[in-house]
C-alpha cells in the first residue's frame, strides 16, 4: 500500500499528527492494572542482569538516552549508553550480567546491527527495540519489542521517536516490578499517566497556528541552542537534530546547567535559545539557567506550562501533572517548530539534502 500525504503538506507533518493514534497502538494490550505486559518477552530475560547497555544512532540514540534516565530512576538498574559507530571500534568491555539493547526504527542501520553482532559474539543477552518487523536486528536479537509506529516516510524521524520513548517508559516499569524498585501503587499511577499520552500529543489548531506565526522570527541569526535538564536534555538534543536535519540551520542541544562552561560565550541577540522548562522537573534550576542567558541578551523562546517573563517568546503547553506528559507535549512543539521553519525556508522537508532514511553503509 502506497503511503499518502492525506492533505498534509509533507509526510513529516502527517506523521506528527499521527502520533496520538500510533502511541495508542504502542500501548495497546501492554497496560495492565498495576503492571506492564510484554507478552513477547521471556519472563527470565532480566534474571541475572545488573546492567543495561543501550546502543543506537541518530534519533534512536536520543530515545535511548531518555531511557537511561527512566531506567536508573524507576528500575534502579545501572544503565549505560553508546553511539553505535563509537562502540564498534573502541574495544568495549562486555560482561555477562549486561543486557545489550539496540534501538532502531528500521532495524537495518549498519553500525547498530554490527554492535548487536558483537554483543551476540560475547554471549550477552540481547534485546532489539525496532519499528520494522522481520528486520535484520529483529531476526538476530534474542528478544524484540516492536514499537508499532507504522511506516515512517519522513527522513526526519518523529512518530518513531515518540513510540520508542513510550516503549522505554513501559519497559522501565516492567523492570521496576521485577526488581521491586516501585510498588504496585506507583506502577499503577504511571500506567494511568501512560494512558494520557495520546491526548497530550494531539496537535491542536491553536498550537500549530501559534508555532507557524512564531517561526518567522527564528529563520536567521547565528545559531540555536536547545537546552534542558535531566530527561529534557535528550529531548533538547532531539529538537536540535530535527532543526539541523530539515532547516540546515546550526543548532546544538545542551544540558542547561552546562551552558556556563563555554557556550554562554556565544550569547547575543542573534543567538536563539529554545528553553525547555518543565514545571515538574528541576523547574527552578532550569529557570535560572535561562535567566543567565537572558541577562546576556540571547533571544529566548521558552516552552513551558506557565509564562516566563525572562523569555522573548513563549509557547504554552497544556497543564499536566507529570514531567513525562510535559516531555511529550514539548516533543510535539519542537517537531512543529522545525517543520515550520523548514517550510518557510523553502526546503523539501521530507527529502533533506545529504540524508537517508536508513543508513545501511558504514
Ligand atoms: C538515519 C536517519 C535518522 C535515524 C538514524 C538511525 O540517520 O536519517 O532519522 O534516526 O538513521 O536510524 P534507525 O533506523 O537505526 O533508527
Amino acid at each position: 500500500l502506497l503511503a499518502q500525504k492525506d492533505g498534509y503538506r509533507f509526510f513529516m507533518e502527517k506523521e506528527i499528527y499521527e502520533q496520538s493514534v500510533v502511541i495508542s497502538d504502542t500501548l495497546m494490550g501492554r497496560l495492565g492494572e498495576n503492571e506492564i505486559i510484554f507478552d513477547e518477552l521471556d519472563k527470565t530475560l532480566f534474571d541475572g542482569i545488573n546492567e543495561i547497555k543501550l546502543c543506537a544512532c541518530g534519533t534512536s540514540y536520543h530515545a535511548a538516552m531518555s531511557a537511561s534516565y527512566l531506567f536508573e530512576r524507576y528500575s534502579k538498574i545501572k544503565t549505560s549508553l553508546e553511539i553505535a559507530s563509537e562502540f564498534r571500534y573502541r574495544e568495549p568491555i562486555m560482561t555477562k550480567d549486561t543486557l545489550f539493547v539496540v534501538i532502531s526504527q528500521s532495524g537495518e542501520t549498519a553500525d547498530t546491527l554490527e554492535t548487536l553482532k558483537m554483543a551476540k559474539a560475547a554471549n550477552l543477552k540481547t534485546l532489539a527495540i525496532c519499528n520494522v518487523d522481520n528486520s535484520s536486528m529483529v531476526r538476530l536479537a534474542d528478544a524484540t519489542i516492536l514499537t508499532r509506529a507504522g511506516i515512517e516516510k519522513g527522513v526526519a524521524s518523529t512518530k518513531a521517536f515518540a513510540t520508542q520513548v513510550s516503549v522505554f517508559w513501559m519497559l522501565s516499569l516492567y523492570i521496576a516490578k521485577r526488581k521491586n524498585s516501585l510498588n504496585a501503587q506507583e506502577i499503577a499511577s504511571h500506567i494511568s499517566l501512560l494512558r494520557e499520552v495520546p491526548s497530550h500529543i494531539k496537535v491542536t489548531d491553536a498550537m500549530h497556528e501559534r508555532i507557524k506565526r512564531l517561526s518567522k522570527r527564528y529563520l536567521h541569526g547565528h545559531g540555536f541552542f536547545f537546552i534542558g535538564r535531566d530527561i529534557f536534555y535528550p529531548l533538547a538534543l532531539e529538537g536540535a537534530l530535527k532543526l539541523k536535519e530539515i532547516s540546515y540551520l546550526h543548532a546544538e542541544g545542551y544540558p542547561a546547567g552546562e551552558m556556563k562552561h563555554g557556550p554562554i560565550a556565544l550569547a547575543d541577540p542573534e543567538l536563539f535559545t529554545i528553553a525547555l522548562l518543565p514545571k515538574h522537573l528541576h523547574y527552578e534550576k532550569s529557570k535560572s539557567n535561562v535567566e543567565e542567558l537572558s541577562a546576556r541578551d540571547s533571544t529566548i523562546c521558552a516552552i513551558s506550562q506557565s509564562e516566563f517573563d525572562k523569555a522573548d517568546d513563549f509557547i504554552q503547553i497544556s497543564s499536566c501533572e507529570h514531567y513525562m506528559l510535559e516531555f511529550f507535549e514539548m516533543m510535539v512543539v519542537l517537531q512543529l517548530l522545525s517543520l515550520e521553519i523548514s517550510i518557510r525556508l523553502g526546503n523539501d522537508v521530507d527529502m533533506p539534502r545529504n540524508l537517508a532514511k536508513s543508513v545501511t553503509v558504514e
